[in-house]
């Protein structure tokens, strides 16, 4: 294989709950753009999460749609919003905090993690460094008093 060679990923719809962590709520729709499942070359997973205002009854703090978990590798997270309203919030080591502007998160390896939209319309872009989401989910991880713990 020749790794100075650019390729092109064509993006995929691709439902969240084929996420382990993730389940499916309306209101969120998913692109994938690049993983190791639509061509063995990618190094990096990157999906769109797109927050069309749909969703409702959310109460800031409570989370609907991922479970805590972690990677082996860094999580990028830019947040852009496209509505007033918009308010994106995620859980880091038990944490809970909120982002209203266009911002990136940054989790590095090991760092339990999740987050979700609460309100209005924008999109999430997910930048998973490994080629492959399922295999840089750790099954065990440090938990806030550093110990490791099973999932
Ligand atoms: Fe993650």
């Amino acid at each position: 294989m020749n790794r100075r060679k650019a390729f092109v990923v064509k993006a995929i719809e691709q439902p969240l709950s084929t996420l382990r962590n993730h389940h499916d709520v309306v209101g969120l729709t998913r692109q994938l753009f690049c993983s190791r499942l639509l061509d063995k070359r990618a190094p990096f997973h990157v999906a769109v999460h797109n927050f069309d205002g749909k969703l409702i009854n959310r109460v800031p703090g409570e989370f609907h749609y991922t479970e805590p978990h972690a990677h082996d590798v860094w999580e990028l997270d830019l947040v852009v919003p496209s509505s007033r309203n918009f308010l994106f919030q995620f859980e880091v080591d038990g944490e809970v905090r909120f982002i209203k502007t266009a911002s990136t998160l940054l989790v590095p390896p090991g760092v339990e993690h999740r987050m979700e939209v609460v309100r209005g319309t924008g999109m999430m872009l997910c930048i998973v460094c490994s080629g492959s989401y399922a295999r840089s989910l750790m099954n065990r991880f440090p938990n806030r008093s550093g110990k490791p713990r099973r999932r």
